[in-house]
């Protein structure tokens, strides 16, 4: 039965048969390289007393994963619900290199503009152009120090409060990208290796008010299995837990401004983070450890799940999706490719937050994090199963230099050098030079350590990822798709050969 006569009328004055009588909003929380060190994933080592309460209002999903392990690229495909290869933004986008997403992207902040939502963005940006990315709301370090607007959480409450006393009447949709954990001790020193000094008053940098450190010693932290087991790397995750707590309480901040103002109750709540943790296997890897990421998402209209852990495989890529799905805003069609119309490849949450759903699937698709860093990578992921498509492998892995610098990593190129034990899961040689082909069932191998690409029990399984990773990479426009195996594997896709001909 369609809405009563009375009830057109009262429609067409916009008043009636609206599910609410308030706007909904959407709250995303990003983190900064950040993984799963809170206690809302089962790590007792570390007090995420904020993440934790948030979790018990949310789904959590323990199978989110990145499509891209790299900041810009990872931020600009959650924005816009497309791929780095569908977007343009191949790697990072500051300084003169200026990765940036092709023009004609509708991106997640445009759509809601269009559509009468109020946009906010408080913290790292990282990505452009302006009119692809635009915020009625943006302090990020486009204009402000990134360690204020990032990591200072008074100053990033305060903007959080100044954003929700000048808001009118329309939704919005409020981005608080942290730079909380990043490390900052590659580019300034002073602060530390994970800028866990910044703030304390003895570095000199003056205190934030609301911010109480939380200090960890080398015996307190868990180590996770693809990090040494090293005294180095565990001064290293102590000084990551620190950086972990100072976000911790930012979000405690962020979500009282949203309870004082009134709004939290009517607003969407999601948690996650743009990469893996910067670590060995971690960050600019398409393993488990550079793509799995902590996801919370909290509605207060779907309390049925709350608290509950989904095993649903999901992406970064649904999260577009899922913020337009939220306020019933249609994904428009248009061409960014010539003429073939764009359509996203992820897809609402909400649903999840109802019931368990079979989602089984998700893809990865990598090509630079700096510029000098092109290690192109497609990846795509059934439930345990993971192929990760090595598209230059006899080029050796590019380490970058945020990662490179760390303790951590000097600490192991010191101990391969000596010729003493690594207390690694692998070796160097075996990081820098891949195989073509990589196969991982972590149903049986939770480390990803041992290659089934050649195993014939898996050539079936191998047959099957390889052709759904194709197909996702047409559908997705993906200039790669035929290169560089392309050439190679006529036999195999026959849809490469116009293109080679066509050179
Ligand atoms: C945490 O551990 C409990 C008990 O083993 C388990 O049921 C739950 O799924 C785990 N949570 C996550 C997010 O993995
Ligand atoms: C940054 O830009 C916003 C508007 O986009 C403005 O309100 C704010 O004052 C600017 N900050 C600085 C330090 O200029
Ligand atoms: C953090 O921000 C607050 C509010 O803007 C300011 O008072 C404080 O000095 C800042 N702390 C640091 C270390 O910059
Ligand atoms: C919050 O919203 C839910 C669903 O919209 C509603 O059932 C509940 O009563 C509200 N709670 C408060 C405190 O307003
Ligand atoms: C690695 O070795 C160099 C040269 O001996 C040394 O300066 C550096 O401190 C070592 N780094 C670590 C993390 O052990």
């Amino acid at each position: 039965m369609g809405p009563g006569p009375v009830c057109w009328a009262l429609l067409a004055l916009g008043l009636c048969c609206a599910h609410r009588a308030r706007p909904r909003h959407v709250l995303l929380i990003v983190a900064d390289d950040g993984g799963f060190e809170s206690g809302a994933y089962n790590n007792s080592a570390i007090a995420t007393p904020h993440l934790d309460a948030l979790a018990r209002r949310s789904l959590v999903f323990r199978n989110a994963f990145t499509s891209v392990s790299s900041c810009s690229p990872s931020r600009a495909s959650l924005l816009t619900g497309l791929p780095q290869h569908q977007n343009g933004m191949y790697g990072l986008h500051q300084d003169v290199h200026h990765f940036s997403s092709f023009p004609g992207v509708r991106s997640l902040p445009l759509l809601l503009s269009q559509a009468a939502i109020r946009t906010g963005i408080i913290g790292k940006k990282h990505v452009g152009p302006e009119t692809v990315f635009p915020f009625d709301f943006a302090h990020t370090e486009e204009n402000e120090s990134v360690l204020q607007v990032g990591r200072n959480i008074t100053r990033i409450k305060l903007l959080v409060r100044k954003f929700l006393q000048t808001r009118d009447d329309r939704p919005f949709f409020l981005y608080v990208a942290f730079h909380d954990p990043h490390r900052c001790g590659h580019s300034q020193p002073q602060y530390g290796p994970f800028c866990e000094k910044f703030g304390n008053g003895e570095s000199g940098m003056g205190r934030i008010p609301d911010w109480t450190p939380q200090i960890y010693g080398p015996q307190d932290v868990q180590v996770p299995y693809f990090v040494p087991d090293t005294p180095a790397a565990r001064a290293d995750l102590a000084a990551q837990y620190t950086t972990i707590g100072r976000m911790d309480q930012g979000i405690g901040l962020v979500l009282q401004e949203l309870q004082g103002a009134g709004v939290l109750n009517d607003t969407l709540v999601i948690f996650t983070s743009d990469n893996g943790i910067p670590f060995p296997s971690g960050r600019t890897n398409l393993y488990w450890p550079g793509v799995a990421e902590p996801l919370l998402v909290s509605s207060p209209e779907h309390r049925k799940r709350w608290g509950q852990v989904s095993e649903a495989y999901v992406s970064l890529l649904d999260l577009t999706p899922t913020v337009l799905d939220w306020f019933s805003i249609p994904y428009p069609r248009y061409a960014i490719f010539g003429s073939k119309p764009v359509q996203l490849t992820g897809r609402s949450l909400l649903p999840a937050l109802e019931a368990e759903p079979p989602w089984a699937t998700v893809f990865g698709s990598q090509s630079h994090h700096e510029v000098t860093m092109f290690y192109p990578m497609r990846s795509v992921q059934r439930g345990d199963v993971r192929l990760v498509h090595n598209l230059h492998f006899k080029m050796p892995f590019p380490i970058d230099q945020d990662v490179y610098v760390a303790p951590t990593f000097q600490d192991l190129l010191n101990r391969t050098v000596a010729g003493q034990p690594t207390g690694w899961y692998k070796d160097l040689h075996h990081y820098y030079y891949r195989e073509r082909w990589e196969l991982y069932d972590r149903s049986r191998d939770p480390r990803e350590a041992r290659n089934l690409a050649a195993d014939p029990r898996y050539a079936q399984v191998l047959g099957l990822l390889r052709a759904q990773l194709a197909k996702w990479q047409w559908e997705t426009h993906d200039p790669w798709v035929c290169a560089p195996d392309g050439v190679l594997e006529e036999k195999l896709w026959p849809q490469c050969r116009p293109l080679h001909n066509e050179l």
